[in-house]
Order: structure tokens, then C-alpha cells, then sequence
């Protein structure tokens, strides 16, 4: 082992020891990775994770969290894609809340999608009797406050949640991302989302849904 590493290789070392298996590279060039192990693996507690940063000195620390940070772009694009099937026609895709996520759920030849804001945020316009804004297959535009634009809504820091309905919200302690991990939790968002459209006598049946988290 050479002492000088590239911030990839740190990367890869990481996530190698993380998964407590030995690095073999593929013949498209990457370490042969299986998911399952990763993901069991990177389930502990704050303090074991600090205990692994405490064995990294500050280069090591910086080309690890940039190398996070490609790793969460292309982790996004993915996240993106496959919530994808739910726009109908050309409608675009909305921009996610950074603070928040959206829940979409298509039916007939719309897409409806429900901003939501994480702990601690707050939407900057009044959103209580605009649970969620939509897009039609016929005019591929989407309904919001925002001039001219993919934005749906902005999740702003707040210490008081006002602006929209209770189930606008994540709980504390659950936000978008963590409530996406669990499969019963993002059921339970998706499900409560397509009560609001039938109680809004949103007919037809519901072909697609999803959740996405910024
Ligand atoms: C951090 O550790 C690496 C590998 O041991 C070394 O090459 C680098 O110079 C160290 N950086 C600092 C700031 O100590
Ligand atoms: C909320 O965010 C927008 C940017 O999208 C900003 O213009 C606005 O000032 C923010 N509002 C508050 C109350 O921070």
C-alpha cells in the first residue's frame, strides 16, 4: 500500500472497509461492490462513525467528503430516474425542496406532486389550500407560485411550520431521506398523499407514485 492515495481510492478503501471485503476489480474497471453488505454495514450509530473519523486526518477527511459528494450527485440522478415513469407526456421534472422531497403520484393523464419540507423548515409561500401543485399530459406546465418555472415550492429554515398542512411535513427525526429508507414509512407518505387527492375528488385509478427527497 502506497502512502500517497487518490480521493477515489480513499473512497473505495472506505466503503472496502466498510463492507469488510477484499477489493477485486471487475472487468468494466470498478471494485467489484455488492450493495447489500455496504448498506448493512453503514447502519451504526453516530459514534461509531465518529470513531472511523477519527482515524482520518483533515486531506484524507476533505477528499472523502468530495468524493460523498459525487457519489450523492449520481445517487440523485438515480433517484430521479427512477421516479421518472410517473411524468406523464413532456412534463418536466419538478425541482426537488434541497430541505424537503416531493411525493408524486400519477393518475389518468396528470401528475400531482406534493411539496414537503424536513424538521426545521418551512415553505416561504402559504401553501394550506394548495396541498399540491400539478402538470397535464396537454400542457406539459406545471401549477405554481414560482414565475415561469420546474420550481414547486422552496423549503426555507424556520423554526415554526405554518405555512402549509400538518402533512406537509416530515416528523422530527424522519426526515425525506430517512422515511425513503424505510419501505412502510414512504408507503404510509404516498398512501396519506393519495387520500388529500381523493378527498380533492381526484378521480381515476393511481398508476404511478413516488417519492423523491432533495
Ligand atoms: C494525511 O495522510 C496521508 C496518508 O497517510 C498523507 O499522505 C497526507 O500528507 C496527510 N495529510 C496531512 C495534512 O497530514
Ligand atoms: C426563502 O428562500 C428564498 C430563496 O428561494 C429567499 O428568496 C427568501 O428570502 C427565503 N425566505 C426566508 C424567510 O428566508
Amino acid at each position: 500500500m502506497t502512502a500517497m492515495r487518490r480521493p477515489l481510492e480513499w473512497l473505495c478503501l472506505m466503503l472496502v472497509l466498510v463492507s469488510g471485503g477484499a477489493q477485486t476489480i471487475n472487468s468494466d474497471g470498478c471494485p467489484a461492490w455488492s450493495s447489500e453488505p455496504v448498506l448493512e454495514k453503514l447502519k451504526v450509530s453516530d459514534e461509531c462513525f465518529e470513531l472511523l473519523a477519527d482515524k482520518w486526518n483533515d486531506t484524507q477527511t476533505a477528499a472523502i467528503l468530495d468524493n460523498l459528494r459525487r457519489l450523492t450527485d449520481v445517487l440523485q440522478k438515480q433517484q430521479k430516474k427512477e421516479c421518472k415513469e410517473v411524468m406523464p407526456g413532456d412534463c418536466p421534472f419538478p425541482v426537488i425542496p434541497s430541505k424537503g422531497g416531493l411525493v408524486c403520484v400519477s393518475a389518468e393523464t396528470k401528475v400531482y406532486c406534493k411539496p414537503m419540507c424536513n424538521e426545521g423548515q418551512d415553505f416561504s409561500f402559504l401553501r394550506r389550500t394548495r396541498v399540491y401543485e400539478e402538470c397535464s399530459a396537454t400542457t406539459n406546465k406545471w401549477t405554481t407560485q414560482y414565475v415561469g418555472g420546474n420550481k414547486l415550492a422552496v423549503c426555507n429554515k424556520s423554526d415554526i411550520q405554518i405555512s402549509g398542512v400538518p402533512s406537509a411535513y416530515f416528523p422530527k427525526d424522519q426526515d425525506c431521506l430517512k422515511t425513503k429508507s424505510e419501505q412502510a414509512l414512504e408507503k404510509k407518505v404516498i398512501e396519506t398523499f393519495e387520500k388529500e387527492l381523493r378527498d380533492n375528488n381526484i378521480q381515476g385509478q393511481f398508476t404511478h407514485s413516488c417519492l423523491i427527497c432533495g
